[in-house]
């Protein structure tokens, strides 16, 4: 029954990777614009967390985390491997970490991204290993303007390359021998929040020949190629410079910072583009890079600079075609602003880092009802006392509920997402003959904590399953319809509180007496976390 829904579903995903070694293999297909990863051949969203930086380097220290983030509910695990330890001697590797990692997360029922903390970390190069760190005659350092050597392997240096690709391509090879059955490893990311820092560019030698070259075909192509489809922050900066096609970096972009980070960013790209390749050519995993992200109003060079940040997606696509996504790590408070960013042009959400806070949860169901969200991870998941309280958790439980409703009806658009908060009170969309309001709980004066200063964020996933059924998901909300048929009023047939297991529909309470105030709305109390089925009738 299974493969017969799945099968005429996969007829229109046009296979992103095309050289995914078996079927199963964790990879991204498209269906119209729309991103889903398959895990083990099935749609999957990643309710994960990710390690604090140095967690994984013990396992002895791993060993209570584990049991704590079965507790919080998540199905993945994002984790560093550090090159330092991985390889802690020129072609020696130890892999006793990753195989404890895959080996606990199997036990746990979890999946696991693995964070390759390469030649860069936080723009620095800390996890490098002692071999690196102190050749430097053979693995140089980036220069800033003032002739400072920073602590930042340099990306025009070839040895710098082809060390971390070695090692890199080492560890693709591992997973795949010990994973490629049963798929725990179901991403990459490459480098951790790479970024220049000290100057907009780097100012060794090979970096100055580079920055007075040409302008590569290779950048230039893809401009042109894609000249009505840019990002507006690229478009008027070549624009500006009257969309010249030849001549060197200033010629192309202008003699200004925006130039230098430019060229940093293409570098950056070009480098890990390599390592890419050469990891997926061992075993072809989908992989991604995270951006630090730039404080509004800094200038390049104050901020790490050239990583994959909004204004620099045309560079990165254009650079490492082979990244699959640019995944913004969200630990500034305008959640919406960034995430906007990072979907222009129909790309997929992927969230691998976000602040660890109570209003994650409100977010969560934000993300995955109303982008294509891949990936929500709050960082530094571990370092809570107390992970059966966390909002967190709680909202996983009812996500991961509803996770199979998710993937199949949103690239339907018929899955919508609302945040609310004392700015933004009330939310209307139209699905159907429906027009549904959805407010924050504090807006009934009845709720506990209405009168408040402080209405902390709530939200929700909707998800229409027929034209007069919906399934309302998440926390602090109160949901009401309208007919949009002329004459018409929509009425409530009946609310039901309730849980899938295994897929399948489990009412609890009928709510049609005050916990619907007799018809009126569908509600989820502030602190409450529940999904509620509601049918509606229109007279
Ligand atoms: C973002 C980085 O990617 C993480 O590794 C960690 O350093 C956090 N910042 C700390 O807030």
């Amino acid at each position: 029954m299974k493969r017969a829904i799945f099968f005429p579903a996969i007829i229109f995903f046009s296979l992103l990777n095309a050289s995914a070694q078996t079927s199963s293999m964790p990879q991204l297909v498209k269906r119209g614009h729309y991103t889903q990863l398959l895990v083990n051949g099935k749609p999957y969203l990643i309710f994960g967390g990710e390690l604090g930086n140095s967690s994984a380097s013990s396992n002895a220290y791993m060993r209570p985390i584990w049991p704590k983030l079965k507790e919080m509910n998540l199905n993945t695990v994002i984790a560093p491997v550090y090159w330092e330890l991985m390889e802690p001697a020129e072609g020696e590797f130890d892999f006793s970490l990753v195989d404890s990692l895959i080996e606990n997360a199997r036990l746990n029922n979890m999946k696991l991204v693995l964070l390759w903390f390469g030649s860069w970390k936080n723009s620095m190069s800390c996890y490098a290993p002692a071999w690196v760190k102190t050749n430097i005659e053979r693995c140089p350092r980036v220069l800033t303007k003032d002739g400072v050597s920073e602590e930042i392997l340099t990306p025009f240096n070839k040895n710098n390359l082809e060390a971390d690709k070695k090692a890199f391509v080492k560890l693709m090879q591992h997973i795949k021998q010990v994973d490629d059955k049963q798929n725990t490893v179901i991403a990459i990311q490459v480098e951790n929040e790479i970024g220049m820092l000290g100057s907009a560019r780097s100012y060794d030698e090979a970096a100055n020949a580079a920055f007075d070259k040409p302008v590569p075909g290779q950048l230039i192509n893809y401009l042109q190629k894609n000249k009505d489809s840019l990002t507006p922050e690229i478009d008027s900066i070549w624009k500006e410079n009257g969309f010249r096609t030849s001549g060197n970096w200033e010629n192309i972009f202008g003699k200004n910072l925006e130039t230098e980070e430019i060229f940093t960013a293409w570098n950056y790209a070009r480098y890990v583009n390599e390592i890419t390749t050469a990891g997926k050519s061992v075993y072809d995993l989908p992989m991604y890079v995270n951006t630090a992200l730039n404080r509004p109003g800094w200038k390049p060079g104050q901020y790490p600079s050239g990583g994959p940040l909004p204004h620099l997606r045309d560079i990165w696509k254009a650079g490492a075609p082979e990244i699959d996504m640019l995944a913004p790590d969200i630990y500034f408070p305008d959640f919406q602003h960034w995430c906007d960013l990072y979907t222009r042009f129909s790309d997929p959400l992927f969230i691998p880092e976000i602040r660890f806070e109570k209003e994650d949860a409100a977010k969560a169901f934000f993300a995955f009802g109303h982008y294509n969200c891949l990936s929500f991870s709050p960082f530094s998941i571990e370092s809570t006392e107390h992970p059966e309280e966390e909002p967190i958790a709680k909202a996983y439980h009812i996500l991961r509920q509803i996770s199979p409703l998710i993937t199949k009806y949103q690239p339907e658009g018929k899955v919508s997402g609302f945040l609310l908060s004392k700015d933004s009170l009330s939310q209307s969309i139209t699905v159907g003959d429906y027009q549904l309001t959805v407010k924050h709980d504090f807006t009934l004066p009845w709720s506990s904590g209405s009168r408040e200063g402080e209405w902390p964020l709530t939200g929700c996933t909707i998800i229409a399953v027929a034209s007069n059924e919906f399934y309302v998901a998440g926390t602090g909300v109160v949901v009401s319809f309208k007919s949009t048929i002329h004459g018409k009023r929509a009425g409530i047939l009946s609310v039901d509180d309730g849980s899938f297991e295994d897929g399948k529909w489990i009412a609890g309470r009928r709510m049609n007496g005050d916990q619907d105030n007799q018809g009126r709305y569908v509600r989820i109390p502030i602190n409450d976390y529940d999904i509620q089925r509601v049918k509606l009738y229109q007279y």
